[in-house]
């Protein structure tokens, strides 16, 4: 009796309408579905809106007490489509996205509940269906882009990151930045998309003026990143565009 009907709150329950199904099996699923949605939430949102759900306002809005949350046509084609600096999510589905919309809306004394599997699928039918998903390792940008990067990235980042991009200033006066290329960046924005890296550094980078950059050299460094960690060009360069980038995954080499 590890999961009795008892120990989900009541706006929990009502989230979550499972028809015909015995108090302890409802609130196996919900646990279910709650933990598959925090741990996408960690994974593809925590890194804005931090895992309590705070947020870095103004950048990063605060989830916790967010009234918006309560209308599910706004959380579920935000998380879909993006918005501004909140990049799209193409690659995740109907239920992925169930599970992190309902995370949301019960998590950190959120009373908003979620939506169902079949609501989400059809707020999603409304938008242009996601493009075949790509890695980093199918050559995703050219080498003139990556070059171009490399010289876009000298002066406003590697102050803070290194000329090697392994986190160690140019300048011993600024903070260390964490690396930005190589197997141990690679491993901790595994599973992420360039969509959601592209766009969190538009958003926050370089610290004292982010975003001051045009977007094609935002893209270009990232291009940059992706040349020193070790994966190959191609022949297209890599777009500034979220929608497009949130279809290539980020990983270690296969
Ligand atoms: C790169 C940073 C970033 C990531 C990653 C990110 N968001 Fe956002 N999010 C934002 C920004 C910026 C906004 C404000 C967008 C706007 O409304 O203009 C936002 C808005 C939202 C809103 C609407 C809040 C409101 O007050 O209207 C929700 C809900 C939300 N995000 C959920 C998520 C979820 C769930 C994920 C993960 C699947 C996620 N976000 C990933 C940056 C991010
Ligand atoms: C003043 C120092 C400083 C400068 C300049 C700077 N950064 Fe950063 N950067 C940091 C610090 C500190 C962090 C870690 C905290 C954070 O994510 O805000 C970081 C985080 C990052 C991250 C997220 C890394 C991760 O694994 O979480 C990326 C990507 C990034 N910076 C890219 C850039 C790019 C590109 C530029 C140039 C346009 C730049 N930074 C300029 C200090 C800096």
């Amino acid at each position: 009796m590890t999961h009795a009907g008892p120990a989900v709150t009541g706006a929990l329950a009502c989230a979550l309408a499972f028809a015909v199904a015995s108090p302890a099996a409802r609130a196996q699923d919900s646990a279910a579905l709650l933990a598959e949605g925090q741990a996408l939430y960690e994974t593809n949102c925590a890194i804005c809106h931090q895992s309590t759900g705070a947020g870095r306002p103004p950048t990063f809005p605060d989830l916790r007490g967010n009234d918006n949350l309560s209308d599910p046509y706004l959380v579920v084609s935000k998380i879909s489509q993006g918005l501004g600096n909140m990049p799209p999510f193409p690659t995740l589905s109907a239920a992925d996205i169930t599970a992190i919309a309902t995370y949301v809306g019960t998590a950190w004394g959120n009373s908003y509940g979620g939506p169902t599997e079949e609501e989400v699928a059809a707020i999603l039918a409304e938008f242009p269906p996601a493009e075949a998903s790509r890695s980093i390792w199918d050559g995703v940008f050219t080498a003139a882009q990556a070059e171009r990067g490399a010289q876009v990235y000298r002066a406003p980042c590697g102050l803070c990151h290194g000329t090697r991009l392994n986190g160690a200033p140019d300048d011993n006066d600024m903070v260390p930045g964490p690396a930005l290329a190589r197997q141990g960046f690679l491993r901790a924005w595994d599973g992420r998309s360039l969509g959601m890296l592209y766009t969190y550094t538009m958003s926050t980078m370089p610290q004292s003026n982010p975003g001051f950059l045009p977007p094609e050299d935002y893209a270009a460094i990232i291009a940059h990143m992706l040349a020193v960690s070790g994966a190959s060009p191609g022949s297209e360069e890599l777009p500034a565009d979220p929608w497009e980038l949130g279809h290539i995954r980020i990983g270690p080499e296969p």
